[in-house]
């Protein structure tokens, strides 16, 4: 395993220092033992016979989320166990450290401060000599400002005609957060102001987001916390282009622009005006960036009341995550719990399950928090980890999932825990649908658990060649995740409900979950690609396989 250099790192202002291996803590061997020895053998319908109370005793609440984890393979004694490793492993510093403003994403020396992003104005937080909370709270008020001229009219395209459509233009954590959001908190828009997400580098992508578009009437929201990604850099030219194209001048593009980037030098040389820029700073991951000014089309298209409202939502979950007592913290629970499933019961993937139209994209936002965060193979000290980390994470609509790969859930040979996601009230209310749609997550989540059984198969009536295709095995683990109703505040404290469950599962695999150095190799690669496509003379000295792809390719693309 390579290591990166330490001249790289610059170690000298937080360091990790050597830490006990994971597995040779005694939490973790205690883990093994009671795997090997009790829960590799429970049984979820003899663990719900045994105590009448459990599906009351394994839950926990708080910031308006009620979590069912009594469908785990667990018993009290296994959550005190694994909350004694979570102890061990030192979480509750390292919220504190996270909270403080510790420079906790060790290999890049940043703070890791999305957590400031969320808390309230009266409250201060000086890192490095600076009021973080004072900084938020000055661009928070730029935003509302543009954001309430946007919504009410007052800030008018090149041709003074209303603003109807805003164009967000970004990738990853400059896309997934703020596409996923506008998803989910429909209801809460304007009806005459619509969004569109422009991420892909796909010349498709580009024209098939502007094919409709009133050039006059279109903002354009270039979300880059580099502004180097080339994909986000293309685009905004393309968009630029094809806005003075239409518009006729390039003074157009002072009025249908703005810029959100920490790269406030980059921005301006793309030809942005700084006075249309909204800043945010390295101490905000881009996976975690939702609630800083990447989120303005969110803010755009809910308004700042609602805006603040999801704040709420995730600083209430912060709040309880740094404070609450581990056996009673969702994050905790939840990150455990995948802990629990990946290292012991050696699950590889763990799915997502919303029951809710509106959130038919967390799923892909989770992908990139979960993954990108946690898909790490050395410990903050550079050393080679020894057991896993984290699953695939992946998901859908729920009901929709029910017509596709249900049937893998159920009946096929891998152990997928399940995240269940449902809200008790309908956010708009047709008739019986909401109580169809919400019958239906919790029978999935009984089906999986308790099955159905070979004996009980053939009482129906079935006969015995087919008996063995209708059994359910059952036994198969989720958390049930229960809500109010979707809200502005209800969506924040999913969010960080995930981020932090993401964080205790980093803490625990000694794990830095906030760099992504595994992006950047293709990101090389594809610069130097891209230049041999373009130009057919340029040599080609890669393997075999990539050289008589590029090949091909550069025939059929001149021919
Ligand atoms: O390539 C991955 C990544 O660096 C993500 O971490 C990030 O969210 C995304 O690219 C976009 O980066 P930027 O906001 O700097 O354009």
């Amino acid at each position: 395993m390579t290591k990166l250099p330490a001249a790289d790192l610059q170690l000298p202002l937080f360091t990790y220092s050597q830490r006990e291996s994971l597995t040779e803590k005694s939490a973790w061997i205690a883990l093994q033992e009671h795997h090997q020895y009790y829960a590799r053998h429970y049984r979820l319908e003899r663990l719900f016979a045994a105590d009448d109370k459990r599906g009351e005793n394994l839950v926990a609440e708080a910031a308006g989320i009620y979590l069912d984890y009594s469908k785990n393979l667990v018993t009290t004694e296994t959550m005190t166990l694994l909350m004694d490793l979570a102890r061990q492993c030192g979480l509750q510093d390292r919220i504190e450290a996270m909270f403080r403003g510790d420079r906790i994403n060790a290999t890049e020396q940043r703070s890791v401060l999305h957590t400031a992003l969320r808390m309230p104005a009266s409250q201060r937080l000086v890192v490095d000599g600076e009021d973080v909370i004072a900084q938020v709270q000055q661009v928070l008020t730029r935003m509302e400002a543009f954001a309430d001229q946007v919504r009410n009219g007052e800030w008018t395209g090149h041709t003074g005609r209303r603003i109807r459509h805003v164009v967000n233009i970004g990738i990853g954590g400059s896309d997934l957060g703020p596409m996923m959001a506008y998803e989910a908190l429909r209801h809460y828009g304007q009806p005459d102001l619509s969004l569109h997400f422009l991420s892909d580098v796909d010349g498709a992508a580009m024209l098939e987001t502007v094919r409709d578009l009133p050039a006059e009437e279109t903002l354009f929201i270039v979300c880059s916390k580099t502004f180097t990604t080339l994909e986000t850099t293309t685009n905004a030219q393309a968009a630029r282009q094809w806005l003075v194209r239409q518009l006729g001048e390039e003074a157009a593009v002072a009025r249908h622009f703005v810029g959100v980037t920490t790269n406030i030098e980059e921005a301006s040389r793309f030809g942005i005006d700084p006075q249309n820029m909204f800043g945010f700073w390295d101490w905000v991951g881009g996976r975690y960036s939702m609630t800083s000014a990447i989120g303005l089309s969110t803010m755009i298209a809910i308004g700042p009341v609602h805006f603040r409202e999801m704040l709420a939502g995730f600083h209430a979950m912060d709040e309880h995550f740094r404070t609450a007592p581990l056996e009673e913290n969702l994050p905790a629970i939840l990150g455990m719990l995948t802990v629990w499933y990946t290292n012991f019961f050696g699950a590889s993937s763990q799915a997502v399950l919303p029951y809710s139209q509106y959130l038919k994209r967390l799923p892909a936002y989770l992908q990139q928090l979960t993954m990108e965060s946690n898909g790490k193979q050395v410990t903050l000290q550079g050393d080679a980890v020894d057991y896993q980390t984290s699953p695939v994470y992946w998901g859908d609509n729920g009901i929709n999932g029910q017509h596709s790969f249900y049937q893998l859930l159920h009946q096929g040979t891998q152990m997928i825990p399940c995240d269940f996601i449902g809200f008790c009230q309908p956010v708009e209310s047709l008739g019986q649908h909401h109580a169809l749609l919400m019958a239906n997550m919790f029978a999935q989540a009984e089906a999986l658990a308790f099955g159905k059984n070979a004996q009980r198969v053939r009482e129906e009536g079935t006969s015995e060649a087919l008996a063995p295709h209708r059994v359910f095995p059952g036994n198969r683990p989720s958390n049930s995740m229960l809500v109010e109703k979707l809200t502005p505040f209800s969506l924040g404290s999913l969010v960080a409900l995930y981020e932090h469950s993401v964080f205790t599962q980093g803490v625990i695999w000694n794990i830095d979950s906030f760099d992504q150095w595994g992006v950047e190799l293709g990101k090389q690669l594809a610069k130097r690609t891209a230049r041999q496509l373009l130009d057919p003379a340029e040599p080609l000295h890669h393997d075999s396989s990539t050289n008589a792809l590029i090949r091909r390719y550069r025939n059929a693309a001149s021919a």
